[in-house]
């Protein structure tokens, strides 16, 4: 068992092998014992699963197997691995707050096999070589899957749409416009036509830009006592109407991302009892904190769409429970300490998410019997997966073996310093919390594992953490 068998990896292997997940990574694995979640198969049960050079071989009770590797999953529990649609990973252009590889690392630690990389990159991500790049970078430095999502106008410039076939054709899954809106609205309907002619799904950042003015936080009495300028409701709102009447105009798949506000979630319901393709997604922050978390001039508070009142809160989780808002995406906005250590007018907006997603779902949606752990699984991977058509998101027997193992009674603080993410930028540092990623394993290989004393990333060519 010490000896690693030989698969022909050379010296990328024989590098990882130190590493304590490194010789078990690309083993025949057994699963022992986990509560396995699994929406594509409505499955909530004690099972095992086994998988092989990174395909799922079986899900069953009891497997007995000869497996090199066992990994006993008593009391936890077993999802398809974690899909975070929205991220921002900064490369090219901004490497001082994120790259693809330090980013799929905290997604690693985060329990995400998949992340959906957001365009506003320096140069935006609008041409096919920037589309290769992202995909050709990823696969250099990281085992899990990075996908591009891509502007909808060069340069997102809101003027001149991009090839959306050609775009897609190389890879990307999406495109988006976020950071901004598409303001002109002519130009966001053409966008929707030929997103809705090539079957793109339309990612979009609702944000009135004329409306927002100079608002830092959100609009009323909170902001008045801060000294801050507001955001209303309405900035979001408007687009979001806008943008639903779109797709309905034009047939377009439309994703909403980061939703904030009560109306929002009401227009959604709308457009799905209309039996429009719009799907949309709610942060782990925009669940958790309302305006009131923010107490002095922390910039770790400031994000778009910002944190709003309890009512919006609480119909966000009204419509994650219902399955009227899909998914839940983290946003993953990284920036440096020195941008963030700004005050709360000048800081840029954002926040890290990816390795506090999970224990902030467990702790305030799980626990609260807001979702089902099943559920969990569905707003967390299954859906996500749908909603790029990927074939991921499911434990069924020949997929992709990405998975994600989680202890749910695991009660600890958020540490930002312990992220792999270059952000530290957290509301949540010092927050207690319940449900600790212990394995993310990503086409089969072990790309995270924690167990209490040793804690190890591994990507492709720095094996130890
Ligand atoms: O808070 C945010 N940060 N919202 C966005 O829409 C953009 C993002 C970023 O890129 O930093
Ligand atoms: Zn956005
Ligand atoms: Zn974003």
């Amino acid at each position: 068992r010490d000896q690693p068998r030989s698969r022909g990896l050379g010296d990328v292997y024989k590098r990882q092998i130190d590493c304590c997940v490194g010789k078990e990574r690309i083993m025949k694995t057994l699963i022992k014992g986990g509560r396995v979640l699994d929406p594509a198969s409505k499955t909530d049960a004690v099972k095992d699963v086994l998988f092989e050079d990174g395909v799922i071989l079986k899900v069953a009770e009891n497997i007995t197997d000869d497996a090199e590797n066992v990994i006993d999953a008593d009391g936890m529990f077993v999802m398809p691995g974690l899909i975070d649609l929205h991220v921002h990973f900064r490369e090219p252009g901004f490497e001082h707050k994120e790259t693809i590889r330090t980013g799929a690392r905290a997604a690693a630690r985060g329990g995400f096999t998949t992340v959906c990389a957001m365009p506003n990159t320096k140069p935006a991500i609008d041409s096919v070589e920037m589309v290769r790049y992202i995909i050709d970078k990823a696969k250099e430095v990281t085992d899990i899957n990075v996908l591009p999502i891509a502007a909808i106008t060069a340069g997102q410039d809101g003027e001149y749409i991009t090839d959306f076939e050609k775009l897609k054709e190389n890879g990307a899954v999406a495109v988006s416009e976020d950071g901004k809106s598409v303001m002109n609205a002519r130009v966001a309907r053409q966008a929707m036509r030929l997103a809705a002619e090539v079957d793109i799904p339309v990612f979009a950042h609702c944000e009135d830009k004329n409306l927002v003015a100079r608002g830092v936080m959100n609009a009323g009495e909170k902001a008045k006592e801060m000294g801050f300028y507001g955001i209303m409701n309405a900035v979001e709102d408007v687009i979001v109407a806008r943008d639903i009447l779109l797709a309905k105009n034009t047939g377009a798949r439309l994703h909403l991302c980061h939703c904030s506000t009560k109306d929002s979630v009401r227009m959604v319901e709308l457009a799905k009892k209309e039996g429009l393709q719009v799907t949309a997604e709610v942060t782990p922050h925009h669940f958790t904190l309302t305006e009131d978390a923010i107490t002095s001039d922390d910039a770790n508070f400031k994000m778009n769409p910002p944190l709003r009142k309890q009512e919006d809160v609480d119909e966000l989780k009204e419509g994650l429970s219902s399955g009227i808002m899909d998914c839940i995406s983290t946003d993953h906005a990284p920036h440096h300490k020195t941008e963030k250590e700004r005050s709360f007018v000048d800081a840029p907006f954002g926040i890290t998410g990816l390795e506090t997603s999970v224990a902030l779902t467990i702790t305030e949606l799980v626990d609260k019997g807001v979702l089902t752990p099943l559920q969990m699984a569905e707003r967390m991977s299954y859906t996500p997966a749908q909603i790029i058509k990927s074939d991921r998101g499911t434990l069924l027997e020949g997929r992709p073996a990405d998975i994600t193992i989680i202890d749910p009674a695991d009660e600890y603080v958020i540490d930002s310093s312990m992220f792999a993410s270059m952000g530290k930028n957290t509301p949540f540092n010092g927050k207690t919390v319940k449900g600790r990623v212990r394995y993310t394993i990503a086409g089969g290989k072990t790309v995270y594992s924690y167990r209490p004393g040793c804690e190890c990333i591994v990507d492709k060519d720095v094996p130890k953490l």
